[in-house]
């Protein structure tokens, strides 16, 4: 029996546990929000100093998180610091940081692994880890339990370990931490216990599996189910263009089924920082089993040609206008991942405008949300402004392509001031006047 259990099952149970959360991003804001409000003091650990000072004078740097919910969350007992030292300070620590792909398109585990290190060279007796971050199956007992025991302290004795991943919609406030289920798995029995304690303070249901194994395996299923289903329609809008049919229509259609069927939608291209990405952890992790997932290889070539559909689509509109994509003025609407985030994490929007630049187009943007591009890893070159979506702005367009459906656009002004506009998110359904400038895409 653990001399370390008891004390911090009882801390945790009592609000009385520091939790200290590694990576403060669109997973582990919302998350150690959670936990503040619910009593334990928590310690915010990031690389960023520029984040930990904005945190820390009360202010946000996420739309969805407000700056009134971050001095809330000051008020609540909340730090954010660079200091990793002060890892020791907590009894739990769980882990946010991110797991993007190389340009090898392989995991790169750079950030957990970091992590974990930061942790093992202060790992304490009575502290429980958790592994939050995205991953494929084997993570937390294969990468990141050999780092933290070479501290000399034993996992499931001196100290605990769990993988509970996150689920996470952003732009969704009723799919907020509060709302949503979390699946733990610990290493142990004693970790298990100790990880869903703590997160039975902030969510609505504990699902406890078996192992890390599964909990891991549990989020990736969900995301690959979503990039296989998201390419299915991909595919068949493909078609039912071809065909003459709306796939938009056909969906809302077989939604009506009330079994055995689930509506996914097309769109330009995956975004954000999971569903294009996380797949190929297991796709990377299956061929050291000696397999091919085929589905996810199959999903990932049928979605990443999206945004090339989309560009021939234009280039036709173009053709029809007697105009050719050189020199032509396409405006892009909406270059955050998905409606109404500030998010332009892997967003198709970007591969867009490159294509469309490439081609010789004169391309400009808006984006309520994203005033300025960031500057991107594979778009490094891609520096401008937000244009003001004005009729003017609309009229000057050969071409006006909706990326994204914002909730903040007036679709109806759109269509009766641009010459043409492609649609690729069924967001001008509601338009009644001028449906002939529409094509969907
Ligand atoms: N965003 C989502 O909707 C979502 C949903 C579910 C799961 N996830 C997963 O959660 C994880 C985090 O994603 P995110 O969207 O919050 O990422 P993010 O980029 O928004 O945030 C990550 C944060 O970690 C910080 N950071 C980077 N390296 C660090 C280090 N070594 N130590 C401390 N801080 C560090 C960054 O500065 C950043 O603030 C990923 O594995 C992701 O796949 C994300």
């Amino acid at each position: 029996m653990s001399d370390s259990f008891a004390p911090l099952l009882a801390r945790i149970q009592d609000r009385a546990a520091t939790v200290g959360v590694i990576g403060l991003g669109y997973v582990g804001l919302p998350l150690a929000r959670a936990l503040a409000k619910a009593g334990f003091r928590v310690l915010g650990f990031d690389v960023d100093a520029a984040k930990v000072t904005k945190l820390n004078a009360g202010t946000s740097y996420i739309k969805q998180i407000p700056d009134a919910t971050v001095a809330e969350m000051r008020a609540n007992r909340f730090e954010a610091t660079d200091a990793f030292d002060r890892l020791s300070e907590a009894d739990a620590i769980l882990i946010c940081v991110p797991t993007p792909l190389t340009d090898a398109r392989e995991p790169d585990l750079s950030y957990v692994t970091g992590s974990a290190r930061a942790i093992a060279d202060r790992l304490r007796a009575g502290q429980l880890v958790i592994l939050e971050s995205t991953t494929y199956p084997s993570t937390t007992r294969g990468d990141v339990l050999p780092i933290l025991e070479k501290s000399g302290l034993k996992a499931g004795t001196d100290f605990f370990l769990a993988f509970s991943p996150e689920r996470e919609d952003p732009g969704n406030p009723t799919h907020t931490v509060a709302h949503i289920p979390k699946v733990v798995g610990g290493l142990d029995s004693h970790s298990g216990d100790l990880a869903c304690a703590l997160y039975a303070a902030i969510v609505p249901q504990v699902v406890r599996v078996s192992s890390p194994e599964v909990a891991e395996a549990c989020k990736i299923l969900e995301n690959t189910y979503r990039a296989v289903n998201i390419a299915l329609v991909n595919e068949l809008k493909v078609l039912y263009d071809r065909m003459g049919i709306d796939v938009w229509e056909v969906i809302d259609a077989a939604k009506t089924k009330p079994f055995g069927f689930q509506a996914f939608y097309p769109g330009p291209g995956l975004g954000g920082h999971c569903i294009p990405l996380d797949p190929f952890y297991l796709a990377w992790v299956a061929k050291r089993h000696g397999m091919n997932t085929r589905f996810i290889e199959l999903a990932g070539e049928v979605n990443t040609a999206m945004p090339a559909f989309v560009v021939s689509k234009i280039a036709d509109v173009l053709n029809d206008a007697g105009k050719p994509v050189r020199g032509s003025k396409v405006a892009i609407l909406g270059m955050a991942y998905k409606k109404d985030v500030d998010d332009p994490r892997e967003s198709p929007g970007f591969e867009l405008m490159e294509l469309l630049l490439n081609k010789g187009a004169a391309v400009t943007y808006n984006d309520p949300h994203i005033p300025v591009l960031p500057r991107m890893r594979h778009y490094p070159n891609l520096a401008m402004t937000s244009s003001a979506l004005t009729p003017e702005y609309l009229a000057a367009q050969d071409c006006v392509l909706i990326a994204t459906d914002h909730t903040a656009y007036d679709y109806q002004l759109i269509v009766t001031h641009a010459r043409v506009v492609v649609d690729t998110r069924n967001a001008t359904k509601k338009v009644t006047e001028g449906r002939g400038k529409i094509v969907r895409a």
